[in-house]
């Protein structure tokens, strides 16, 4: 231990680092060795780099931005697609993929946010919600879907034993895989490595841009490729309305001859030009996301002859991604750059010999985001979808993406499929559905499966104001 101890004191002193030992001499050997092994998944210059910048790395021209291409809803192609799609799906060519791993703040949920009680009538958790549309789709095309989940080191063991305790949603184990990705120390303001503890430094889950180098590290990509799975289909944890599997978005991504089968995203048009959501542009030759923040505010609100805002693709974080490319990508020393956020990240204060929860923003902390992928492409398809179908996403406590506008979309949803087939549907001045309608996976997990229920007269005919409805 000793040499261990040596060696990474003189690596931390070359980098003004060394504080992180301060507390060595009254750690236990269990902390002693706990920290060393955590300093030394570090790569220290890499730190030192990041510290020294103070911006992001990505380098734009703004004079040569265009915005990306997209196939609208409602393109002619599709319905085509959608039996490619299908085929892979028959043929168990398929994943479903959801990344786990963030730390959900803003939502201030005790416990992974999968296991956020998200539906409108009967409050089921966001981890049940994909598990019931994989199990129809499953079902529908006769072959397993294995569903890979990345939790993070911080809330692994809490979102695994979310799976056990609702037993694994009715499916088999072997066939919902959880792994944790990597972690990033997170950094003062000006550029020093915190202590969480006294032990351990402060650390934050890499991003969902890390999920590519977890699918490999943790050992999916090779399990994918002895299933023969081809396609992945990646979303996130926060949006109950989510498309888990798309026939029509994964036969598009598949097989359209302008698409490399690589990696293709959908998108929703931006509400207006202020709204926060990374745009999909097209710059150099490829299709890319830019962040609200790193989009001039010129080109966020520039419009085209027709009034619309020119660069009006905005990122939903759905993607359909190839075993092939994350494979390719992961080979070697790979890794997406970093983004730097501050955040409020709890330290240790020796005062107090207490950790420490901030009130205002006091750190730096660095994760890479999936998008920045599609740059690595060789080309990449965008397909729109409407925001009432597929996006509702869960991400504060009021206000904005909270529960209640998420419920409210839901019920928009789900109002609009029923109001489609007959039935009756309560609405207030401003198009909002005015009642909370829920439907399973297992009744629809499209809009098109009700016509059978509908024609069994198995709908209801109308709900009333204010009431719920399990459909
Ligand atoms: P967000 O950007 O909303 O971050 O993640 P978050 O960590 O969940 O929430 P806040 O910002 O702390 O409130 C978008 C999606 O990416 C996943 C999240 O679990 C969510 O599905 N994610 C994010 C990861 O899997 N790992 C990360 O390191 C970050």
């Amino acid at each position: 231990m000793q040499d261990r101890f040596e060696a990474i004191r003189q690596a931390l002193d070359a980098v003004g680092q060394s504080h992180v030992l301060c507390h060595w001499g009254s750690l236990s050997s269990k902390q002693r060795a706990g920290l060393l092994t955590q300093i030394e998944e570090i790569d220290l210059g890499m730190i030192a780099r990041l510290a020294a910048q103070t911006t992001d790395e990505a380098k734009v021209d703004f004079t040569t931005l265009e915005p990306a291409e997209f196939r609208a809803i409602g393109d002619p192609t599709l319905p085509s697609f959608r039996a490619a799609g299908e085929e892979l799906l028959r043929a168990g060519r398929v994943a479903a993929f959801t990344v786990a791993g963030g730390q959900g703040t803003r939502l201030g949920w005790r416990g992974p946010k999968g296991s956020y009680p998200a539906t409108v009538v009967t409050g089921k958790p966001l981890f049940r919600v994909f598990a019931e549309q994989i199990a129809a789709a499953e079902k529908r095309y006769g072959r397993v879907i294995p569903w890979y989940i990345m939790t993070s080191p911080i809330n692994d063991q809490e979102t695994r034993a979310f799976f056990q305790d609702n037993n694994w949603f009715g499916r088999s184990p072997r066939d919902t895989l959880l792994f944790p990705q990597g972690t990033m120390p997170s950094i003062t303001l000006d550029g020093k490595l915190m202590l969480e503890t006294n032990c351990t430094l402060a650390v934050n889950p890499d991003g969902h841009g890390g999920s590519l180098r977890a699918l490999a590290a943790s050992g999916a990509v090779e399990d994918m490729k002895a299933r023969g799975i081809e396609q992945i289909s990646y979303f996130q944890v926060d949006n109950p309305l989510v498309k888990v599997i798309d026939p029509a978005f994964l036969g598009l991504h598949a097989t359209a001859a302008d698409s490399s089968g690589e990696m293709s995203s959908k998108m929703v048009r931006k509400r207006d030009a202020a709204e926060k959501v990374g745009v999909f542009c097209h710059h150099a030759g490829k299709t890319m996301v830019l962040e609200y923040s790193d989009l001039p505010k010129s080109l966020a609100e520039a419009t085209d002859a027709s009034g619309m805002l020119r660069f009006a693709a905005g990122s939903v974080a759905i993607h359909a991604i190839s075993v092939a490319f994350v494979d390719r990508l992961t080979q070697g020393d790979f890794a997406l750059p970093f983004h730097r956020a501050k955040k409020k990240v709890p330290y240790y204060c020796d005062k107090s010999a207490s950790t420490i929860e901030p009130t205002e923003p006091n750190a730096i902390k660095f994760e890479a985001f999936i998008f920045d992928a599609l740059v690595l492409t060789a080309k990449s398809l965008l397909l729109e979808t409407s925001r009432v179908e597929e996006f509702a996403p869960i991400k504060n406590s009021t206000g904005e993406d909270s529960p209640s506008s998420s419920h409210q979309t839901q019920s928009n949803r789900n109002g609009a499929w029923l109001e489609r087939f007959g039935t009756q549907i309560p609405r207030r001045a401003n198009g909002d559905v005015d009642a909370r309608i829920e439907i399973s996976a297992a009744t629809a997990l499209f809009e098109d499966d009700l016509a059978t229920l509908a024609a069994a007269g198995q709908l209801p005919k109308r709900i009333a104001v204010d009431s719920e409805a399990v459909v």
